[in-house]
């Protein structure tokens, strides 16, 4: 579907009736890392479905830069094959997005690469007409993220928003640190050339449509923010189970583990979006203030037993397939006490939900891939069948879906038809793929639209980075420097739902 919006022709479907899409900037695009994963797996790819999408700035470029020595023809065909693989196109739309790509090497911690770099910026600008408009994106190991933005600014690169001279912005990659301490060190770097309103930094979870649909869903329809607190929920548990393992990160991921790679970003964002306040507008900085407020009122983890359930995966069967467990994966120690797995159950000390329970449960290689919020409702307070029923009668429950479906279904009881009187549970169901046909963005499309956008409402600020890692860091050193550490973390097969120490909770949310 294509539309007029602003005077150019678009072609996102209905994304084109929501507020944000306006006219883009021109603008060169320069990406970190180029002949890395991030770049090939996602960012580029990303960029070309905009591009097919008609949702790129135009004039752009794309300047991928590191250090491996390539020609620009192999760093296009490098890309292309990753490309061709994410949409069906003719092999001269493919030449038409190749000519936007551009590839420079740098030594990352070299000046004069910058220097040269800003020349071979201004050439492409001057002779695009991006305006000297330009987004950094640092799609590199997080150790080199100071050492680029720090260049970067040294080069004179980092220029904040001038009517002559465009506007600069970097995007950076989580992990924003691995405890609080490293993420204030890291912003004490970003912040040395970059001002806040510069800075993003991407939870590629928070643009996925279902995720962004939660403050759709709670703040403009009038029937459910009534009932959202503790009078009428029993508890919300949020799931994001992967079924893949470390594929070849094991460098990454041990010293990460679980609630570094998933809680302190993508969990605590979803716990956010459910249980923050109304912000007074639909804007970035209100929305954030009130994630803010929200990762506060947050009750710090004690030892009691249940609040934290730590796993591993050993070996097990996924499909048909035997899959080594955790200890047998290529660069992991064999006496690694990193947790896969993790079931933290967090309280929320404010009027609205004292009392109730957010279980937050992430890990690899479970049983499928599934990503889901259970908003489980209380039973009702009195329930006039009890003397015709045997069985009680079952609460509602809203689920948010957000893998492999998207969409949210809410159950809900009925009468079963026939003389008896029996109760059945039925659903009320919505699904994105079915109501909706138009072209959609998936996640990094959509942030890197907004980058270019310059709107900071799917972007962690610094103060929302710092609280999550308040909240998490002494976790992090009583699991990691304590002296049963090993006796904390449970087993539990690849290919089930996690360790039996969690087995009560995560049936709560998968049934
Ligand atoms: N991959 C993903 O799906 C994913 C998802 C979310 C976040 N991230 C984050 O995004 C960033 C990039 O991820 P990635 O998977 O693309 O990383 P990567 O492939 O390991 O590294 C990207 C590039 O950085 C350079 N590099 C790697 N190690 C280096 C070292 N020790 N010293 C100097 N340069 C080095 C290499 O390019 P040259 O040698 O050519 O310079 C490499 O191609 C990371 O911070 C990661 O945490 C990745």
């Amino acid at each position: 579907m294509t539309q007029e919006v602003n005077g150019k022709i678009c072609n996102l479907g209905n994304v084109c009736d929501c507020v944000t899409v306006k006219d883009l900037d021109p603008c060169i695009i320069i990406i970190f890392g180029a002949s890395g994963d991030l770049t090939t797996r996602k960012l580029i790819p990303a960029l070309f479905r905009m591009w097919i999408n008609n949702s790129l700035p135009d004039p752009v470029a794309i300047v991928g830069c590191a250090r491996t020595e390539f020609s620009r023809s192999e760093f296009i065909a490098k890309i292309k094959k990753e490309c061709m693989t994410c949409a069906t196109v003719a092999e001269s739309q493919w030449n038409d997005f190749a000519a936007l790509l551009h590839y420079f090497q740098v030594e990352y911690d070299s000046l004069n690469s910058y220097l040269q770099l800003k020349m071979f910026l201004k050439d492409l600008g001057a002779a695009k007409g991006t305006h000297g408009n330009k987004l950094f994106d640092l799609a590199v190991p997080p150790h080199l993220y100071s050492i680029i933005a720090d260049n970067i600014g040294q080069a004179g690169l980092a220029h904040q928003y001038k009517e002559n001279n465009g506007w600069c912005r970097l995007v950076v990659e989580k992990p924003f640190g691995s405890d609080l301490y490293t993420s204030q060190e890291l912003d004490k770097s970003l912040h040395r050339h970059f001002t806040e309103p510069q800075i993003f930094r991407i939870d590629h979870y928070l643009a996925k449509e279902t995720v962004q649909n939660i403050l759709m869903l709670r703040f403009a329809n009038a029937i459910f923010e009534p009932l959202w607190n503790r009078s009428y929920i029993d508890y919300v548990g949020i799931l994001a189970a992967e079924q893949i393992g470390i594929e070849n990160r094991s460098g990454y991921y041990e010293n990460s583990g679980v609630i570094r790679d998933m809680f302190q970003n993508h969990m605590l964002q979803l716990l956010s979006l459910i249980a923050m306040e109304p912000p007074s507008h639909f804007e970035a900085e209100r929305v954030r203030d009130e994630k803010l407020k929200l990762f506060r009122s947050i009750r710090p983890f004690t030892e009691k037993q249940g609040d934290v359930v730590l796993g591993q995966y050993g070996p097990g069967i996924i499909g048909s397939e035997a899959i080594p467990g955790y200890l047998g994966e290529k660069g992991v120690a064999p006496d690694s006490l990193t947790p896969t797995f993790a079931l933290l159950r967090f309280a929320i000390e404010n009027w609205r939900w004292q009392g109730v329970p957010f279980y937050l449960v992430s890990g690899k290689r479970m049983k499928r891939k599934e990503t889901r919020i259970v908003i489980q409702f209380k039973e009702v307070p009195h329930s006039l069948f009890r003397d015709v029923l045997k069985e009680s009668v079952s609460a509602n429950r809203l689920v948010l879906s957000i893998y492999p479906e998207e969409g949210i279904t809410l159950s809900f009881q009925t009468k079963s038809p026939g003389a008896s009187v029996c109760l059945r549970t039925m659903d009320m169901d919505f699904s994105y793929q079915e109501s909706y046909k138009g072209v959609s963005l998936e996640a990094y499309e959509k942030v890197l639209l907004d980058c270019i956008l310059g709107d900071h409402m799917l972007f962690w600020r610094q103060d929302g980075v710092e609280e999550a890692w308040s909240l998490l860091t002494p976790l992090l050193h009583s699991c990691e420097r304590c002296e049963n550490r090993a006796q904390k973390l449970h087993t539990y097969d690849a290919g089930s739902w996690g360790p039996d120490a969690a087995a009560g909770i995560i049936e709560k949310i998968i049934s």
